[in-house]
């Protein structure tokens, strides 16, 4: 009898098997998505992703942005959508400078708290969100973003009021409010060394007072050309030396030119129409070169992971397709990016194929 070995088609098959004996593949859903309003992306996600994180609704911002008035409506659907499609749930974020409202740091006259009174704050807060999910939120980003480019803290409020031991603080709180629940701490720009090192050192120190921190999140908002993969490799190591878990959190590759992500926000047409050109190069459609580009850096990128597949436990898309990612907004609103495996109309770039490829090449 002759046996027909059929090579499975990687699109029928879905990301999920094809790494699941490596680490989850994770996507972040938008409300729209949560809300049930996109059956396209949960089509998507049901087939190729066993991880999801929210893209938006369980920051400070909107999942508690008054005083006294917490929000769950939207965080609610999320965490039930989690569980009727069985997926490692993801909470994102509880302590950040951004997308935190300015009464978080004052009382009601307008006044700064003082430090007594934002641990409180932070607390409550802490308690409030995680305990309301308590053993079905698998793993939080606790603390995003603490440490600057040159190494040193992040200049934010938290800082200001509490002092550096904020970021401890949080991680205790965290996990008096769920014993059971992964604490991360997520970044972006390790490549930068002098932050890489700052991180490093925040976490050895937290380490140092037994404070329970079981993952370093890299963010992975990337480029074609920039980090190299060899600059990426070097800081995996460094940090896969603290002996915790590393994801990458937010992935996706803009083909735009580089324009720094801490700047002021500017709407493109603010620009004059050569550098709206400029700055914004494939406002229809993605030129062929480019999209061969795009596939071969999720290829590298990939293949470096399958390769240290030891080290991560996730790899998260920040977006389910390019039409939801925020590379079209920020720091410029108004442009036209193509950073994710999936097109607008929610269908499987080449890039997802290269994905897909380069790991059955080395099974
Ligand atoms: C950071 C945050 C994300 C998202 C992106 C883009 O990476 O962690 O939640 O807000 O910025 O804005």
């Amino acid at each position: 009898m002759i046996t027909v070995n059929r090579v499975e088609d990687p699109r029928q098959l879905g990301l999920k098997k094809v790494f699941r004996d490596d680490f989850n593949i994770g996507v972040a859903l938008n409300l729209n998505q949560i809300s049930g309003n996109d059956p396209n992306a949960i089509a998507i996600l049901k087939k190729h992703f066993n991880s999801i994180s929210p893209e938006n609704i369980l920051k400070w911002e909107a999942v508690h942005p008054k005083l006294n008035k917490y929000d769950f409506e939207a965080a609610d659907c999320y965490v039930a959508l989690g569980e009727k499609y069985k997926m490692q749930i993801i909470g994102h974020t509880l302590v950040w400078f951004n997308q935190t409202p300015d009464w978080v740091f004052q009382d009601e006259s307008g006044k700064s708290l003082d430090r007594e009174a934002l641990l409180e704050r932070m607390k409550d807060h802490i308690f409030t969100v995680m305990g309301r999910y308590k053993g079905r939120i698998h793993g939080w980003d606790v603390v995003n973003e603490a440490i600057m480019a040159d190494g040193s803290f992040r200049k934010c409020k938290w800082l200001e009021i509490i002092g550096e031991d904020y970021v401890q603080k949080a991680f205790e709180y965290a996990h008096e409010a769920d014993p059971s629940a992964q604490l991360y701490y997520n970044e972006y720009d390790f490549e930068k060394k002098l932050k890489c090192e700052g991180v490093i050192r925040l976490i050895c120190d937290l380490q140092s007072k037994g404070v329970c921190v079981d993952g370093v999140g890299i963010q992975g908002h990337w480029f074609l050309d920039y980090p190299r993969v060899n600059e990426i490799k070097e800081y995996v190591l460094a940090l896969s030396k603290l002996g915790v878990k590393i994801m990458v959190t937010e992935m996706d590759i803009g083909v735009l030119p580089f324009y720094p992500v801490d700047s002021q926000a500017v709407d493109l047409s603010s620009f004059d129409p050569e550098l709206q050109k400029k700055h914004n190069p494939y406002p229809n459609n993605l030129p062929d070169s480019v999209q061969k580009d795009l596939a071969n850096r999720y290829a590298e990128l990939f293949s470096f992971f399958h390769e240290h597949r030891d080290k991560f436990s996730r790899i998260t898309f920040w977006a389910v397709h390019d039409g939801q990612s925020w590379r079209s907004y920020l720091p410029i609103s108004g442009r036209t990016d193509y950073p994710m495996l999936f097109d607008r109309q929610y269908k499987a770039k080449p890039a997802f194929d290269a994905v897909v490829k380069i790991v059955q090449s080395k099974k």
